[in-house]
């Protein structure tokens, strides 16, 4: 947003359009909104009597031929984004083979999570797959027991693309205590957010013809891991997806190639990757992964069990410690919400900690069980801020503070920690992970 400069010919003042949009911002919601003394558009502009050399004269880039078109076959992210990874926090597991690592929230935008940055969780290592040798098996409490190869998949009737976000259970399951991981990427970037393309389970059961007593299906990987969870038999027939490509192209490795299944909406530990069968019973089997493990511990003793859905939840991804602030004036505070229950229907955003409240701007796409985007545009005069949002999706359910979900939840949970989540920018733009008390 700088202003035209000729060389050696500093301006001393904002232009009419800039002074336009400068009022515009400043009675935008947020704020220091009507605070008379912020900073111009611009670190460039604000710099008036310096010529901004990065204009006028040709830079070495327009002085000279680019690579071809075929420099990269497989297309890669600009050489200056290379802090834009997926990162793990190394003292969390004993093991790589059972671990995680998280998406660069801070750094994306729209909804959409690139293939090569969607957070990576597996239990058992990642499973190598020949596609010829892939096997997909429906059997059990069904008339006739399937077996289906990848082509086989590919050729099956009533194909769909739906997009759908993936949160792992364990998603902020180490804030459960208090502030700890500064950076959005750590407290909740256990999810991503993809465009699949497959065809619905219920086409393969239809096939197979479940059995009145059929009540339940268990899914299980070809991993090393063997993961298997138990799925009540309306959520299998109603949207779950045999999914065999993300955003466009095959699965990852990583994400289970060449076939996963996707739970719209339900703990990401459900979206069994390398999907090798899918049994029918009647009754759910109480599989490692649905009883010692993905059960929340309550103060009273009991566990909470099969607690399949992922509630209402948003985080501000910008500003964030990754994502510091870096000019006072206009500013777009950005961030993204989503339910396991539906579409977002507003957010709500804090500049001070809860107290007052302006609704963002969703901006794009608002689909079910489906990342969705937010912004406030706001003016910043450089005081501290602690910045909050709060989902409410179509059912009305809103998102809670941390102090209600401990109420309700003690403090012995790791999994569905949908709690607020505050971040503390300072004078000087540097934001910090905090708890408002
Ligand atoms: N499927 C298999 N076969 N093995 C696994 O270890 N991990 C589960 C789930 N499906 C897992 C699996 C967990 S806990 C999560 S959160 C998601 O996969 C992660 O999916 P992603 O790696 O695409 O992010
Ligand atoms: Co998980």
């Amino acid at each position: 947003m700088s202003q035209i400069q000729e060389p050696g010919k500093g301006r001393g003042e904002e232009s009419g359009s800039a002074s336009l949009s400068r009022r515009r911002f400043l009675s935008a919601a947020g704020i220091g909104a009507g605070a008379a003394a912020v900073a111009p558009l611009s670190a460039v502009a604000a710099r008036a009597g310096t010529p901004d050399p990065n204009i006028v004269p040709v830079p070495e880039w327009t002085r000279m031929l680019g690579a071809g078109v075929n420099n990269h076959p497989y297309g890669v992210p600009s050489k200056f984004e290379k802090d834009v990874v997926r990162r793990e926090v190394e003292w969390l597991t004993a093991s790589r083979e059972s671990s995680v690592s998280f998406t660069p929230l801070y750094a994306l935008d729209g909804v959409i999570t690139p293939n090569g940055l969607c957070f990576v969780r597996h239990h058992g290592g990642e499973a190598e797959i020949e596609p010829d040798k892939y096997r997909f098996m429906i059997h059990g409490l069904v008339d006739k027991p399937l077996v289906f190869t990848l082509d086989d998949i590919k050729r099956m009737p009533g194909r769909m693309n739906r997009a759908y976000f993936l949160e792992c259970a364990a998603n902020s399951g180490m804030e459960w205590r208090g502030a700890q991981l500064n950076g959005c990427q750590f407290t909740h970037g256990m999810i991503h957010n993809v465009f699949y393309t497959g065809v619905p389970l219920r086409a393969f059961l239809d096939a197979a013809g479940v059995k009145p007593s059929g009540k339940w299906v268990l899914a299980e990987g070809a991993d090393a891991s063997v993961m298997t969870r138990s799925i009540p038999l309306h959520k299998a027939l109603d949207d779950c997806l045999v999914a065999f490509a993300m955003n466009g192209e095959a699965l990852r490795p990583e994400q289970g190639y060449p076939v996963r299944l996707v739970v719209p909406g339900w703990e990401g530990n459900m979206w069994v990757k390398w999907l090798r069968r899918i049994e029918v019973g009647d009754q759910p089997w109480a599989q490692r992964e649905e009883t010692s493990k993905y059960t929340d511990l309550l103060a009273d003793g009991r566990s909470r069990r099969y607690t399949f859905i992922m509630d209402a939840k948003s985080v501000v991804t910008s500003p964030s410690p990754q994502a510091p602030l870096r000019h006072k004036g206009p500013n777009v505070l950005s961030g993204i919400a989503w339910s396991g229950r539906g579409t977002i229907k507003r957010v709500d955003v804090s500049l001070d900690g809860g107290r007052n409240w302006t609704t963002a701007r969703i901006e794009g796409p608002a689909m079910p069980m489906a990342m969705t985007r937010f912004y406030l545009d706001f003016d910043w005069d450089g005081r501290e801020l602690m910045v909050q949002s709060r989902a409410m999706d179509e059912t009305g359910y809103v998102q809670p503070t941390k102090a209600e979900l401990r109420k309700v939840r003690g403090e012995n949970s790791i999994y569905h920690n949908n709690g607020i989540q505050t971040w503390l920018v300072r004078g000087n733009g540097e934001t910090e992970n905090v708890e408002v008390g």
